[in-house]
């Protein structure tokens, strides 16, 4: 099995959330390949697919959402699962979040969509970042739920067991 983790991230903990989910996979026994979405391709080489971009004004940022748009067709024929993350503070269930991850799950018919907490470091952000957050009002801090990415994660290695005749 030969998995491709794809990310794209700005601030680094969209890509971090990859490495927690390419280890799990690791740890199954799954090999997986940790990219940055701008750094793919094509996902032919690949037995299955999982690809996440950080939320940014309620897209994903370009790499990921153009990845999954221009190999729509080859990840179709794959096992796809695709993640967002970015809510920071207390819900992760806004649907304008979820909105394009569902939208691009629907189109490459994917096996799940799911939307992970993010991060936001006041340090690290733009004067323009840091005024956005601030008109929305939401909180810095680091709101990944590292157990949650692994449960998760843990599933997609289970579904993949359960599906041998695609493993290469
Ligand atoms: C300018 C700006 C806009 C954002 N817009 C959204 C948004 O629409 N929805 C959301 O859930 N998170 C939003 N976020 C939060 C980011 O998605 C979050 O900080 C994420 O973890 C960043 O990932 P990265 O470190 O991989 O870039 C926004 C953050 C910034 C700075």
């Amino acid at each position: 099995m030969n998995v491709l983790v794809a990310v794209s991230s700005k601030h680094g903990s969209t890509r971090e959330i990859g490495g927690w989910i390419t280890d799990v996979l690791h740890a199954n026994g799954i090999a997986a390949e940790l990219a940055d979405a701008d750094d793919v391709g094509s996902v032919e080489p690949y037995g299955a697919v999982v690809v996440g971009s950080a939320i940014y004004m309620g897209r994903w940022l370009a790499p990921a959402r153009d990845l999954v748009t221009r190999e729509a067709d080859a990840v179709r024929a794959r096992p796809a699962w695709l993640f967002s993350s970015g809510p920071l503070g207390a819900g992760i269930d806004d649907a304008a979040d979820a909105a394009e991850g569902d939208r691009l799950l629907g189109l490459v018919g994917g096996r799940d969509h799911r939307v992970f907490a993010g991060r936001a470091v006041r340090d690290e952000m733009g004067f323009g970042e840091r005024a956005i957050l601030r008109m929305v009002k939401q909180p810095y801090g680091d709101h990944r739920d590292r157990a949650a990415v692994e449960a998760w994660a843990v599933s997609i290695a289970e579904a993949l067991a359960a599906t041998p005749a695609l493993v290469r």
